[in-house]
């Protein structure tokens, strides 16, 4: 499907189609596309009732004319609607085109806005998003939207939702491949081939250079599984100095099986979701290698696979972690954080002032904040304001959670070794973030996401489908683009 602006004269336009996107109470079409279309809309809205209210879709067929078919597509008030709402009205108008089988469409709103523009593109490209790969059993008469035409002078806004909407479908997608599909090692294939296309640096470190280096934690996650972990280390170097340098690191459990702490069946499925992080930190890391910002971006994986069998880890065992800190396992399935040990002391090494993580941490941040909203936390007051400010943009919802509390901090600090790696039954999002936080060097800014919730759509839902989300990959652009 190919996205574009589009500019012409809509008094003569002639397309298949023509989307308005309305606000409840304002729902007189707009006048733009000529008289004849107007008039002929506003007789049809005698009979049809359309009140504009968000999600609300109506069509028109207007046969015999320039546009055989209208669409309206309701955003709610004007006071209550974002550039999530176009996200998502947008989507749904791409939906119904394919519902009813109509192939171009030009998309017009009341008025131009880069915001607005930027997430019409990206509601377009996310709501056609499918991942059908598997279903050798096509539909008997396959059909694809071929075009969509959005109202708008603006082309570096509509290339940016482009840019951003398609590195968060590649996350996607990476996310729905299943464990026999994508272990540590095709992943670590996958950033190459990335790399490779793209122009970005890449390091890959093997299980031997694994502990060569240090990175015991993550090793020992990885041990138990045929597929050996593997390091991942992406980098973004702009053109002349940077103004800034930033590391994103991404939890990559290819699948998290709870290891020797096996997980009952049905809380094992959908576990091929444990790498969304490191899927997100892919698509970041395309997205941020087309729209090239002045700032020097490192994207970091551990990536393992956490299994129970005779090479497996276990509880009571005592690790050495990259930075010197040893862990003690209480539970094999709290594994994330083990690996993200290593993996945040590997890129505070890097020295850069700000390190954001995004991992599927803890079930307990989805019964704390519901499974759409990611927890987030901070050792930075500034660097939570503008997450939280960002991600009003993007509808990628945050919730700032505590860090703060020292009695709860005990719970992760006491036995034999530096720390433990579960906190108990209560707070359990919280006490995660806490461990992550002993492995983060001070004075660098961190922010920790637990996108355990979000990361995973179990319906489809604006412009999710059933699966993987790709949550987090254009709220962590936007911040980078705004260093
Ligand atoms: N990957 C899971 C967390 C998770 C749960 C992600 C549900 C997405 C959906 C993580 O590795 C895990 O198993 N966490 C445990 C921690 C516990 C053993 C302290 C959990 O949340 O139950
Ligand atoms: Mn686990
Ligand atoms: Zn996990």
């Amino acid at each position: 499907m190919v996205v574009d602006a589009w500019e012409g004269n809509l008094k003569t336009l002639e397309i298949k189609s023509a989307v308005l996107f309305v606000y409840e109470g304002e729902v007189r079409p707009l006048q733009k596309l000529g008289r004849a279309i107007s008039g002929r809309v506003r007789k049809a809205l005698e009979v049809k009732t359309f009140k504009g209210k968000e999600g609300e879709a109506l069509s028109i067929p207007l046969p015999g004319t320039r546009i055989p078919l209208v669409y309206l597509i309701g955003l709610g008030t004007k006071e209550k609607s974002g550039a999530d709402t176009f996200r998502k009205a947008s989507a749904l108008a791409v939906k119904a085109m394919r519902k009813d089988r109509v192939e171009e469409s030009l998309f017009l709103c009341q008025k131009e806005d880069p915001h607005i523009t930027q997430a019409l593109a990206e509601g377009a490209v996310l709501g056609s998003y499918r991942f059908d790969k598997y279903r050798k059993e096509k539909e008997e008469e396959p059909f694809e939207v071929s075009r969509i035409l959005i109202y708008t002078s603006d082309k570096e806004a509509l290339e940016k939702g482009k840019i951003l909407a398609e590195a968060q479908n590649y996350a996607r997608s990476l996310v729905n491949e299943p464990g026999n599909v994508i272990n540590p090692e095709t992943l670590a294939q996958e950033a190459k081939k990335l790399a490779k296309e793209y122009g970005l640096d890449c390091k890959i470190y093997d299980e031997k250079q694994i502990q060569k280096m240090g990175m015991l934690a993550l090793w020992s996650v990885g041990k138990g599984s045929s597929t050996p972990p593997r390091f991942i280390h992406l980098t973004y170097k702009p053109k002349g100095k940077p103004k800034d340098r930033i590391a994103i690191v991404g939890k990559g459990l290819t699948f998290d099986s709870g290891g020797l702490n096996i997980k009952p069946g049905d809380y094992m499925r959908t576990m091929k979701m444990d790498k969304s992080g490191a899927c997100g930190v892919l698509g970041i890391m395309r997205a941020i290698a087309q729209l090239k910002p002045q700032v020097e971006v490192h994207g970091i994986i551990g990536a393992a696979e956490n299994m129970p069998s005779g090479t497996a880890y276990r509880p009571d065992d005592i690790i050495r972690a990259k930075n010197g800190k040893f862990i003690e396992i209480d539970n094999t399935d709290a594994e994330g954080r083990v690996t993200l040990a290593d993996a945040l002391s590997y890129a505070s090494e890097l020295k850069p002032s700000v390190i954001i993580d995004m991992a599927t941490l803890t079930g307990a941040c989805m019964v704390a904040l519901g499974e759409f909203t990611a927890g987030l936390f901070s050792n930075s007051e500034s660097l939570a304001r503008r997450l939280e400010e960002i991600s009003k943009g993007t509808g990628e919802r945050l919730w700032k959670l505590p860090l703060d509390d020292e009695r709860l901090r005990k719970k992760i600090k006491k036995g034999p070794a530096d720390v433990i790696n579960t906190g108990g039954r209560y707070g359990g999002a919280i006490t995660a973030a806490m461990f992550l936080e002993e492995f983060v060097d001070e004075g660098i800014e961190w922010a920790h996401l637990d996108i355990a919730g979000p990361a995973w759509s179990r319906e489809e839902y604006g412009y999710y489908t059933q699966g993987g989300t790709g949550f987090g990959v254009r709220t962590l652009t936007e911040f980078i683009l705004g260093l």
